[in-house]
């Protein structure tokens, strides 16, 4: 019988991955885009290698992003594409449901070694948003686990960001990305942001603020403790603009949530795998959570993947707490998928053998200095940042909330500097394999781009 449909214009082995050539930019309705806008106005890369994206006009292009805050080792590192490309030659694809395959045991392993003491069982998703929705689930299920039966609510906080389905989105405090969605996790309720009365242009932490923890004993009171499940809370806020929190605040939410019977959630989608300079933001804090969610840095972004990090005492009750079969019930298709296990598993060998971790602490006090020097240019009201992380807040155009931030980030891919912004702010976080003098440009290039902003 005839095919009804056209056949494709190239044969994948043809595909020319750099080419533009019969690309069509209609189809792919893209995520977080303004679309229209993008669809007359398109900017796209065609490659990237180490500090660098190519674009399709040829141009090189400075990643100060990693990417979406994913690529820690820097792009295109051949140790972990070619351990890509052997794990899909050897082994396509394998099933983690009832069988498995060394690789995704292996690389739990390799990510139980480097978590804080006592968290070590590693359930994988394939993305931050999977992970959070799946930590949120792990929460009830203890509870559930241990005859708790009325613990249902989950606390998250105001700014936080957990991702886009049901779950993540409920916990989420971003307004734009909850309000069209109306039906969402029953019973949630939501902290105040950490950046209320914060200190402008505190150099890392900021100042002790004991209310701000407190307010979870407001919660307790207002719930009563037999009925909260789990907090989840960002280390560091990343996707609202880098809210870095003041001393002292997580171990309080530590020491209060221990106090109740809660559990502790730390989504570390962007602060784990070295972007403070440690292993995860729960070691660089020295406050140890119950559940650690991540995503993007465990395998650099290459392939997609999330793994959470439950303690013993959360796997073990809930699977030794169960009746025999399965114990939980929840997982994806791809968790553990053998091609992100073995990028995961080159991903975390990178991380070790060029101590890109340390280089990131190393690095953290230049990367301070050059963030802050940028305190004397136009519009810039407050400057933030920890470990190779900054936030650059700009003061914004009358009535038109984040349209001189969308115009720098135009500005800066024009001229070869990738940034990201949400609102008026101004976003960075490099790979962590940057060096000072690339600190230096890219700083010095915002300064530029700053300088000629209206
Ligand atoms: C803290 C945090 N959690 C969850 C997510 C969602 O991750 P993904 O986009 O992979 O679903 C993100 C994404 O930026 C994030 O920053």
């Amino acid at each position: 019988m005839a095919s009804q449909t056209q056949p494709p214009a190239a044969a994948p082995a043809s595909i020319d991955f750099a080419s533009m050539d019969g690309v069509d930019l209609d189809h792919f309705w893209m995520p977080f885009t303004n679309n229209r806008f993008f669809k007359q106005n398109p900017r796209l890369f065609v490659a990237a290698s180490d500090m660098h994206y190519t674009t399709a006009d040829g141009r090189q292009v400075l990643d100060a992003t990693a990417g979406l805050w994913c690529v820690n080792a820097g792009h295109g590192r051949a140790a972990i594409t070619d351990a890509v490309t052997r794990a899909a030659q050897t082994l396509d694809f394998a099933p983690t449901f009832q069988l498995g395959h060394p690789l995704a045991f292996r690389l739990a392993s390799d990510v139980a070694r480097i978590m804080p003491a006592g968290m070590d069982r590693v359930f994988f998703t394939n993305s931050g948003s999977e992970s959070a929705d799946t930590a949120l689930k792990m929460a009830l299920a203890y509870h559930h686990a241990r005859g708790d039966h009325t613990r249902f609510r989950l606390i998250g906080r105001q700014r936080g960001y957990h991702g886009t389905n049901f779950g993540g989105l409920s916990v989420g405090g971003i307004g734009g990305n909850r309000r069209r969605f109306v039906s969402q996790v029953w019973g949630v309720d939501h902290l105040s942001h950490t950046h209320g009365q914060a200190v402008r242009f505190c150099r890392g932490m900021q100042p002790g603020n004991g209310a701000l923890a407190e307010e979870l004993e407001e919660l307790v009171a207002l719930h009563g403790p037999e009925t909260i499940a789990a907090v989840i809370v960002e280390p560091v806020a990343g996707s609202t603009g880098v809210l870095v929190p003041p001393q002292g605040y997580l171990q309080a939410l530590r020491d209060i949530t221990r106090k109740h019977g809660i559990l502790l959630i730390f989504d570390e989608v962007i602060t784990g795998f070295g972007r403070l300079g440690k292993a995860t933001a729960a070691e660089y804090f020295g406050v140890t959570p119950d559940i650690i969610t991540t995503a993007k840095g465990l395998t650099n972004g290459t392939v997609p993947m999330g793994a959470v990090i439950a303690s013993r005492e959360v796997h073990d009750t809930v699977v030794n707490g169960s009746p025999e079969g399965i114990e939980f019930y929840h997982g994806y298709t791809y968790s553990g998928h053998p091609v992100a296990a073995a990028a995961g598993l080159a991903t975390l060998g990178l991380y070790r053998e060029e101590g890109l971790f340390e280089n990131a602490a190393a690095l953290a006090a230049h990367w301070e200095a050059a963030a802050h020097a940028l305190a004397d240019c136009p519009h810039v009201i407050d400057v933030r940042n920890l470990g190779l992380v900054a936030g650059i807040e700009l003061a914004p155009r009358d009535g038109t909330v984040g349209a001189r931030a969308m115009e720098a980030f135009h500005r800066a891919f024009d001229a070869g500097l990738l940034i990201r912004v949400t609102g008026d702010i101004i976003a960075l976080s490099p790979p962590l394999m940057i060096s000072a003098a690339q600190i230096d440009t890219i700083f010095g290039m915002l300064r530029e781009i700053l300088n000629d902003l209206a």
